[in-house]
C-alpha cells in the first residue's frame, strides 16, 4: 500500500498532464501550472508507461465494472479560487473528461454521473441559468468535436425528467443519444434532472401503464373468443420495476464516489446501491485526478470479499 502511494504522488505531474491533453481535445481551457508546462515529452511518455504498470498491477485484483460519481465541489472550487461560479463549473466538466479517459484506460465500463439534481432547480436562478448553457455549449461540443468520444467509443445516456429542460438543452441531449447509440465502448450515463425517487415512480407509472395495456388486450382477446395468458393479474416483482428503470441493462456500480467528502447520497441511485462500496474522498471534484481513481479501486478490492459475501447472502435468502 505504502509503495503505491509514493508510486501515485510520483505520477501526479504525468496524469496532470494527461488530463491537459484531454482539455486541449475539447478545446477548453485550464489553469495551467507552472510545472505542468516543463514536462518534456519523454518524461511524459514515462509517466505514461508507470501509469500503464500501475493499472496492470490493479487489473490482477477484482475491477470494478460500473463507477458512478457525485460531482460535489464545483462551486467550492469557485469560491476558494475566487473564480466565477460557472468556472468552476467548466473545470468540473474537463475533470469528467479526464475521469472519463481514466476509467476507460482501466477497462471500467460504465460511468454514471450526478450532474444535475431535480432539487437544484430551487437554486439561484442565474446559477440554473449558466449551468444550462453551460450543458448545451459541452453537449454541442461533444456533438462537433468527437475526439474523446471516439478515443473511447462512447455511448452517452442522458437519464431524468428531460421534459424539465429547456428545450434547446433537451434537443442536444437527445442529438448525442442517438449519436452515440451505437457505440460499444464506454458507457457514460449522465444523470439530469434526476434524483431516485422520481425513477422509482416513473417506473411504477411504466409498470402500471403497460399492465393496463396488457389487461385491456387481454379482454379484446377473451372477448374474441381467444385465450390469452394472464400476465397482467401477477403480482409486481422486483425484476418488473427493474426494467422500468433508467438502468435496465445495466450492472449496479460497483463504487460510488462523492467527492469533497459529503457523505450523503442525496437521492441518487437508491434502488441501485444495495452493494456499492460509497466512498468520499476529499478533494473538491474539479481537484479529482488519477491517483485519487487508483485509491478509490484500491479501497474497493480491500473491501470485495466482504461485499461478494453479502451479495452471494442475499441471492440465498431468496
Ligand atoms: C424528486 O423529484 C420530484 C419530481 O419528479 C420532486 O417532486 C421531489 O421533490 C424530488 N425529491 C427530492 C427529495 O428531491
Amino acid at each position: 500500500m505504502a509503495f503505491i502511494s509514493a508510486l501515485l504522488l510520483t505520477l501526479r505531474k504525468g496524469t496532470d498532464s494527461f488530463v491537459c491533453h484531454a482539455v486541449h481535445d475539447l478545446k477548453m481551457e485550464k489553469e495551467k501550472q507552472p510545472d505542468e508546462i516543463v514536462t518534456t515529452g519523454v518524461l511524459e511518455s514515462l509517466q505514461n508507461f508507470i501509469r500503464k504498470c500501475i493499472v496492470a498491477v490493479l487489473s490482477y485484483g477484482p475491477m470494478p465494472r460500473h463507477i458512478a460519481f457525485i460531482m460535489d465541489g464545483n462551486r467550492r472550487y469557485a469560491k476558494s479560487r475566487s473564480i466565477k461560479e460557472g468556472a468552476g463549473h467548466r473545470v468540473g466538466f474537463s475533470a469528467l473528461m479526464a475521469s472519463l479517459l481514466y476509467c476507460y484506460e482501466m477497462g471500467v465500463k460504465y460511468i454514471t454521473v450526478y450532474a444535475f439534481s431535480i432539487d437544484n432547480f430551487k437554486r439561484d436562478p442565474t446559477e440554473v441559468q449558466t449551468l444550462m448553457e453551460l450543458m448545451e455549449e459541452k453537449i454541442n461540443e461533444l456533438l462537433e468535436n468527437r475526439n474523446v468520444i471516439n478515443k473511447v467509443n462512447c455511448k452517452i445516456n442522458f437519464w431524468g425528467n428531460l421534459d424539465m429542460l429547456s428545450e434547446p438543452v433537451r434537443l442536444a441531449a437527445q442529438k448525442l443519444m442517438a449519436s452515440t447509440s451505437r457505440n460499444a465502448g464506454l458507457v457514460l450515463s449522465v444523470c439530469m434532472p434526476y434524483n431516485s425517487t422520481s425513477e422509482i415512480a416513473n417506473a411504477v407509472n411504466e409498470l402500471c401503464a403497460e399492465r393496463r395495456d396488457m389487461m385491456q388486450r387481454e379482454h379484446a382477446g377473451s372477448s374474441n373468443g381467444r385465450a390469452v395468458g394472464s400476465g397482467a393479474h401477477s403480482d409486481i416483482s422486483v425484476a418488473d420495476l427493474d426494467r422500468h428503470m433508467y438502468t435496465a441493462g445495466c450492472p449496479d456500480p460497483d463504487i460510488v464516489i462523492r467527492t469533497s467528502g459529503e457523505t450523503r447520497l442525496s437521492n441518487f441511485l437508491l434502488w441501485q446501491t444495495t452493494f456499492s462500496h460509497l466512498q468520499n474522498p476529499e478533494p473538491l471534484w474539479p481537484e479529482f485526478s488519477w491517483r485519487h481513481l487508483v485509491w478509490a479501486i484500491l479501497q474497493y478490492q480491500r473491501v470485495y470479499p466482504y461485499i461478494e459475501q453479502n451479495r452471494i447472502q442475499a441471492k440465498k435468502q431468496l
